[in-house]
């Protein structure tokens, strides 16, 4: 179900590339392959200098993965007077030109997958298996938005913004990264892509790999610092668009920046933000139990919950809650927590301290309001870097969750079959609305809970996470977000000038 497409627009066919094929990333099950990435995880830091701050796995403090330093107020103003001035001559590129030099790059980025796992696993604390849905997905978005301009793009009917601001997660540190970037080029913009703070390596990678594709320095520049070096970024009146992936906090801010701002075109800056969600499972007695069970893992502790489209809520039909629940905490025992540089692991550490500390202030307070809390038991070395064990808490209700907790974190809640629509209400009232899902063999109950659900993106009988570029378009409304859907038809749309053209499909 989407609520991107409006039935009053007509999409020309080719936006939805039905030819297209995503890439296929790599066996994990071929020992060669594994032989491979063991000896890449041997290869010292990236090349991003020996001085500055130094990066830290997160899994491990003692391994240094790379240093960097943060612009310099200067620094930042003189990076978009260059994409300002390089805006003329990436724009008349024709979209078929700057569609080849993304598919270019892509060929480049799958080339050297090996060598970027190993980054993203030390940097951002993933998982081997999540590293390479991440750099499938960076290769997937490159694709997908070059060959949609290509497809159907005329310099003369669109027309993009200027230089455009990219600031993404360390959730994903090169697919948002990468596919922000991607869509933003692609329409013809230039860009300044502001890396989390947390993961600056993988994406100083990335960059590298655009430029060698052939992608002018000046169209794409890395701009590497925390909050002020974004602010700083936004607050630039050369600034035509502005591309946020994060929290609901500082897309609010941001929002707040750009307040009365105007494009040469007459219109306000536009902002595509993504942020977070307080996503919800319903779970009903017809469901199969073994089946939940592996979609509840994957969708509440994979990443270790560090996903916007995680799992924060599951909802049990009272019926079924006690046989649920105790495979469920049979299956958490069996996640093997730790440094995801062993193969084996299957829940890595969380991104900071800060972020540790927290989670685990929020566990806290819902054990001192009397709430049972289980979680699982982690291994010595965990101590090494900034763990949180996969938690499962049973609350009252759903209104006892104020925000997003952004770790692995499970809250479970009891329902009445007699109370399903009062719950989906209770669901939608906190404002956020990513994604949802519904385990259920009964035809009434999907169809009702998927038609209530406010959500941006709704499953039916499987994980909540793991949207796939071109074929499930992702994003949400309200607290999570602006849209239009990333990896979908639409996308491009908000980063080009009103132009009169645009408004016949
Ligand atoms: N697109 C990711 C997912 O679907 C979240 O950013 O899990």
């Amino acid at each position: 179900k989407t609520h991107d497409v409006p039935s009053s627009i007509r999409l020309p066919a080719d936006l939805f590339q039905p030819e297209r094929v995503n890439s296929a990333g790599l066996d994990l099950t071929d020992e060669n392959t594994l032989r491979e990435l063991a000896k890449n995880l041997a290869v010292p830091a990236p090349r991003l200098g020996e001085t500055g701050e130094p990066v830290l796995n997160p899994a491990d403090h003692s391994d240094v993965v790379g240093h960097v330093t943060f612009a310099t107020p200067t620094e930042v103003t003189q990076a978009v007077a260059r994409a300002q001035s390089a805006f003329a001559g990436w724009s008349a590129r024709t979209p078929q030109e700057r569609g080849a030099l993304l598919a270019a790059a892509a060929d480049r980025l799958e080339a050297e997958t090996p060598y970027l796992l190993g980054i993203i696993v030390r940097e951002a604390g993933k998982t081997f298996a999540n590293a390479v849905a991440e750099v499938r997905e960076a290769v997937d978005f490159l694709r997908y938005y070059g060959a949609q301009v290509s497809n159907t793009f005329s310099n003369d009917t669109h027309r993009p913004l200027g230089p455009v601001v990219c600031i993404s997660p360390w959730n994903f540190p090169l697919a948002i990264f990468l596919g922000q970037v991607a869509a933003a080029l692609a329409a013809g913009n230039t860009v300044l892509a502001k890396p989390a703070e947390e993961t600056p390596l993988i994406a100083s990678e990335a960059v590298r790999i655009l430029h060698e594709a052939g992608i002018p320095a000046n169209a794409v520049q890395i701009v590497i610092g925390a909050g002020a070096v974004g602010a700083a970024l936004v607050g630039d009146k050369a600034v035509r668009g502005v591309m946020f992936t994060g929290s609901t906090e500082v897309a609010r801010l941001i929002q707040a920046q750009l307040a009365g701002r105007l494009n040469p075109d007459g219109q306000p800056v536009p902002l595509i933000a993504e942020t977070g969600g307080q996503n919800a499972l319903i779970v009903d007695s017809s469901a199969l139990a073994e089946q939940v069970v592996g979609d509840v893992l994957s969708s509440a502790f994979d990443s270790a919950g560090q996903r916007c489209s995680a799992l924060r809520v599951l909802c049990l039909q009272n019926d079924c809650a006690d046989r649920v629940l105790t495979m469920l905490k049979g299956a958490m025992e069996e996640l093997a927590v730790g440094n995801p540089t062993q193969l084996a692991t299957d829940i890595g550490p969380v991104i900071t301290a800060e972020a540790q500390s927290l989670i685990n202030g929020h566990i806290d307070a819902l054990r001192k309001q009397g709430y049972s809390v289980h979680q699982t038991a982690m291994p010595e070395a965990c101590a090494q870097g900034t763990f949180v064990p996969p938690t499962l808490i049973e609350i009252g209700g759903i209104a006892a969750l104020k925000r997003e907790v952004f770790g692995p974190v499970l809250h479970v809640v009891r329902y009445a079959r007699q109370d399903l629509n009062a719950l989906m209400d209770a669901i939608n009232a906190t404002g956020y609305a990513l994604t949802f899902g519904v385990h259920s063999r009964i035809d009434e109950t999907i169809n009702a809970v998927t038609a209530r659900s406010h959500a941006g993106n709704i499953y039916v009988n499987r994980n909540l996470v793991g949207a796939v570029v071109g074929v499930q378009p992702f994003g949400g409304h309200d607290l999570s977000g602006t849209g239009p859907k990333a990896g979908g038809p639409l996308y491009l749309r908000r980063l080009l000038s009103a132009c009169p053209a645009l408004s016949a499909p």
